[in-house]
């Protein structure tokens, strides 16, 4: 390419003002780029020195004249900073400077190549402060302990929740290994090395444990830890939050003891149930159908009308057996130690709905009979159920269904009453809260939905084989 036309394209070129130096630093040249970027036309500008492009703190320091310098000396200087445009605005510029020397070795000048790049500049500041704001979040979160460990598990950043939840300020654990926060026993097991090595194989770990605060006392942590890696994927340390989840484990825990609870108070009310109920039937019942044959013999040889009050007498002690009956098969009624749940509940609706005058069906979808605690939660929420519809509904029919699961019994009870008004039950109403804690005990569930004016249904599902922990001495 001659040189005319290389001239033809440096004039040309929009992006980037070329121009060039005396070997004083006065402008011999000067392109179409230069003119764009900072505003001077060439005849303007050229004869000038270069350093009206200066702030007036870089003149004042001799930054134009020492640039120049190295430039001389190296050959060639690249820098970065802020220039003045005509108008007197600034921008951020790229500049490369680079000397010009004849075949004799003289410097003839200068040449310059200046770039704008503001916009390259405005993003790298919004996303140096994009990272100083999540800094400062990460800074100021309470609620977490998050800091950095270097690859050998040093400590080398700590924020504001790492203090409040293990005790330590800044100055007194950064450089520290992080195994202080370790009870003794896992150091001596080798669990935090372990940790960091599972952490940087898969990337990422998770445990929860005991550790410990600066003061001695511990606490229930959950810890994540999350290996650190450099573009090149290159360990660079380990990213650690951990939560302090003293509270939630002891909250867990009444939860769990309190379920037992409910589960141990269940139990023994049903054997005591069945305790009485054998009582009552071969105690009180046989022994009040022994009055009753004597009072039927005696009847049979008295005149009347002795006689008849002796009858009289007799009836009113085969009404007493039968009101005993229904209490014995109330608490524990005999059909599900013989024939199963469909049967007892059926027998239940059967005599309830009766009684109440309410139209009623049972539906038995059952493929599988439930285990005989199941069976027996089954029956108690139906009985307490139904007193609920008798007491409260106003309904005209009651539809039970039972079915298999989900690998468990479902019981549906709905009824066509007024509904319940949601809020209703308050203190003194101890029927729903117990069938939730029946369910529960049973590791299921119950719920009740109801509409105003359509009916209530209640249903609930226990699982098949229960975890028997919570029936456990
Ligand atoms: N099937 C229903 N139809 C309409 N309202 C109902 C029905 N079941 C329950 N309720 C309402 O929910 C309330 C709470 O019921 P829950 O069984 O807990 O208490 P209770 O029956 O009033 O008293 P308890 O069962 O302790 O003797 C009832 O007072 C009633 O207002
Ligand atoms: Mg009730």
């Amino acid at each position: 390419m001659d040189d005319d036309r290389f001239r033809l394209l440096v004039q040309g070129v929009l992006d980037y003002a070329i121009f060039m130096l005396d070997p004083q630093g006065r402008i011999s040249s000067w392109n179409a780029g230069a003119e764009r970027i900072k505003g001077y036309r060439a005849d303007e500008i050229i004869g000038q020195h270069f350093s009206v492009f200066y702030p007036a703190e870089d003149v004042a320091a001799g930054k134009p004249a020492k640039e120049l310098e190295v430039a001389a000396a190296e050959g060639r200087l690249e820098d970065e900073g802020w220039r003045i445009r005509e108008d007197g605005t600034r921008f951020w510029a790229n500049v490369v400077i680079t000397a010009l020397y004849d075949d004799r070795g003289e410097l003839k000048g200068f040449g310059k190549v200046t770039r704008d790049v503001s916009d390259r500049r405005a993003a790298e500041v919004a996303l140096r402060e994009s990272e100083e704001r999540f800094r400062l979040l990460v800074q100021s979160v309470v609620d977490y302990a998050i800091f950095v460990l270097d690859p050998q598990g040093r400590i080398s950043s700590w924020n504001a929740g790492a203090e409040r939840i293990k005790g330590y300020r800044v100055e007194e654990i950064i450089g520290q290994h992080f195994s202080v926060f370790y009870p003794a026993e896992d150091v001596a097991a080798g669990k935090p090395a372990w940790e960091l090595e599972v952490a940087a194989a898969e990337g990422r770990l998770e445990d929860e444990g005991w550790r410990v605060r600066k003061d001695g006392t511990r606490f229930w942590a959950n810890v994540v830890i999350t290996a650190l890696l450099d573009d090149r994927g290159r360990l660079q340390g380990f990213g650690k939050v951990t939560r302090d989840m003293t509270e939630r484990r002891n909250a867990e825990q009444a939860l769990r003891d309190r379920g037992r609870l409910v589960g141990h108070l269940v139990e023994a009310q049903e054997v005591e149930r069945r305790r009485i109920a054998w009582d009552v039937h071969d105690e009180s019942i046989q022994s009040m159908v022994a009055v009753g044959m004597r009072l039927q013999l005696l009847a049979s040889r008295l005149p009347e009308p002795a006689a008849a009050a002796v009858g009289g007498l007799d009836e009113s002690v085969q009404a007493a057996i039968a009101r005993l009956r229904g209490l014995v098969s109330r608490l524990r009624p005999p059909e599900l130690d013989h024939h199963g749940l469909v049967e007892a509940i059926s027998a239940y609706v059967e005599e309830v709905a009766g009684r109440w005058e309410l139209a009623h069906s049972v539906r038995d979808e059952l493929t599988d009979e439930p285990s005989p605690e199941a069976a027996t939660t089954a029956y108690r929420i139906c009985q307490e159920a139904l007193s609920n519809v008798h007491k409260h509904a106003r309904a005209t029919r009651i539809d039970v269904t039972l079915s298999t699961v989900d690998n468990g019994t479902r019981l549906r009870i709905a009824d066509d009453g007024i509904g319940a008004a949601a809020g209703e039950a308050g203190s003194g109403h101890f029927g729903l809260v117990e069938m939730h804690e029946r369910a529960e005990a049973a590791h299921g569930w119950l719920s009740v939905t109801s509409t105003p004016g359509q009916g209530t249904t209640v249903e609930c599902w226990l699982p098949k084989l229960p975890d028997v922990t919570g029936l456990e001495p």
